[in-house]
C-alpha cells in the first residue's frame, strides 16, 4: 500500500510537510485533524456543552463534512476546502475558539469512531490506487497508530511547544486574526496534554515510527528526509521541487 502516516502534537509541522511530500510524490494529502475541527465548530454552532458526550457524538453521527480539493481559481493559501453541510468552514474551523474545545471533542467516543471509520476508509482507498491516485499522505494524531497501521512509512514530528507556539501565533497574525501569543501558548499546552493522555487513541509515535525534530531545520530539509525514507520503503520517485 502506498500510505504515509504523519502523526504529531500541534503546529509540528504535520501539514506544511505532508502537503508538500504529496505534491512531489502525487499522492492525496489528507489532513485528518479538519475532520475533527469541523465537529467542534458544529458543536459551537450549534451551542451544544462540549461536556455533553451524548449531544457531541450524536452531532458526530449526523454532521455532512465534505473535504475537497480547492476549486482551481482559489488563492486564499487552502490546502483544501472543508464544507459542513453546505457551508464553508475552511477558515472558520482554524479560529481560536475552535482551537480551545476540539481536543475535547476528539476525546469523545462515538466522535472518534465515527471519524475513524470514515478516515480509514479514505486511506486504505487511496492507498491503494482509488481514482487513480498514486498514494495517500494521511496526516493527524493516530495515524500510525489506529488509522493505518499497515503504512509503510510512518513519521512522527516533533518539535519545542514555544517553537510551535510561535509559529501558531505567526499563522493567525497572518490570517489578520487577534491573536495573544501566552494564551496561544497556554491553550496549545492544555491541547497536546488531553491528546496525549485520553483513552481512545492517544496521541503517541507508533512504534516503527521515524522521529524527526522540526526545529531548527527548514521545510525542505524534513521534506526531503520523508521522500528519501519513501524513495526506500515504497519505491516511488519524487518529482523536483520545481516541476
Ligand atoms: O493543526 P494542529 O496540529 O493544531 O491540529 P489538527 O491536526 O488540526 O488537530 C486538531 C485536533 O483534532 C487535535 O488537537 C486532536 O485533538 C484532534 N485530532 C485527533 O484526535 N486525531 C487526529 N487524527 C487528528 C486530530
Amino acid at each position: 500500500m502506498n500510505a504515509i502516516a504523519i502523526d504529531g502534537p500541534a503546529a509540528s509541522g504535520k501539514s506544511t510537510v505532508g502537503f508538500t511530500v504529496g505534491q512531489r510524490l502525487g499522492f492525496v494529502f489528507f489532513d485528518t485533524g479538519v475532520m475533527y475541527r469541523a465537529v467542534a465548530w458544529a458543536v459551537l454552532e450549534h451551542g451544544i456543552d462540549r461536556a455533553d458526550g451524548e449531544a457531541v457524538g450524536q452531532l458526530a453521527e449526523q454532521l455532512r463534512i465534505e473535504v475537497d480539493a480547492p476549486a482551481s481559481d482559489l488563492s486564499d493559501g487552502r490546502q483544501a476546502t472543508i464544507l459542513v453541510g453546505h457551508v464553508d468552514v475552511t477558515w472558520a474551523i482554524r479560529s481560536p475558539r475552535v482551537d480551545s474545545i476540539v481536543s475535547v471533542v476528539a476525546a469523545n467516543a462515538r466522535v472518534r469512531r465515527e471519524l475513524t471509520r470514515k478516515q480509514r476508509g479514505i486511506g486504505l482507498a487511496y492507498g491503494s490506487g482509488a481514482a487513480g491516485k498514486a498514494g495517500i499522505v494521511m496526516v493527524g494524531r493516530d495515524v500510525g497508530t489506529v488509522l493505518l497501521p499497515e503504512a509503510p512509512l510512518k513519521i512522527y514530528l516533533q518539535a519545542p511547544l514555544e517553537e510551535r507556539a510561535r509559529r501558531r501565533f505567526r499563522e493567525l497574525v497572518e490570517r489578520g486574526r487577534e491573536a495573544d501569543y501566552d494564551r496561544v501558548l497556554e491553550d496549545m499546552r492544555l491541547r497536546d496534554r488531553t491528546d496525549s493522555h485520553r483513552a481512545l487513541a492517544p496521541l503517541r509515535p507508533a512504534e516503527d515510527a521515524r522521529q524527526i525534530q522540526t526545529y531548527g531545520v527548514t521545510v525542505e530539509e524534513v521534506v526531503e528526509q520523508i521522500l528519501a525514507l519513501a524513495a526506500a520503503l515504497l519505491g516511488v520517485t519524487p518529482t523536483s521541487p520545481e516541476e
